[in-house]
């Protein structure tokens, strides 16, 4: 197998419901995961990118958080609807899908 070009990294922490920091795992994070790992084999991107999950990344209330390196693209709010693009557009075409990247403001 080669070593894959792009590592997706989902974060999929779980917090309390009610908990003040929210967390990925309250908004969704593991749809997102079944999703992406689903669209990487129908897709055949196993020689292109890897997934892995997460624990927090820090801007919880921005999840669920979607990093893909090489690039250190951080995408935020990323739901199952949103995984096509990611595939097709990040990994496919290396193009970042700028709808979905997390503001440089959030970093304060
Ligand atoms: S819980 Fe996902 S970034 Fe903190």
């Amino acid at each position: 197998m080669p070593k894959p070009a792009y590592h997706i990294l989902v974060c999929t922490n779980q917090r309390p419901p009610g908990h003040p920091r929210g967390s990925c795992g309250e908004t969704g994070a593991n749809a997102v995961l079944e999703k992406l790992g689903m669209g990487i084999e129908q897709k055949g991107l196993f020689e292109k990118a890897i997934l892995s999950t997460s624990s927090c990344l820090g801007p919880c209330s921005m999840g669920p958080m979607v990093i893909v390196y090489p690039d250190g693209v951080w995408y935020n709010k990323v739901t199952p609807a949103d995984v096509d693009e990611i595939l097709d557009q990040h990994i496919g075409q290396g193009k970042t899908v700028e709808r979905l990247v997390m503001p440089d403001a959030v970093w304060g």
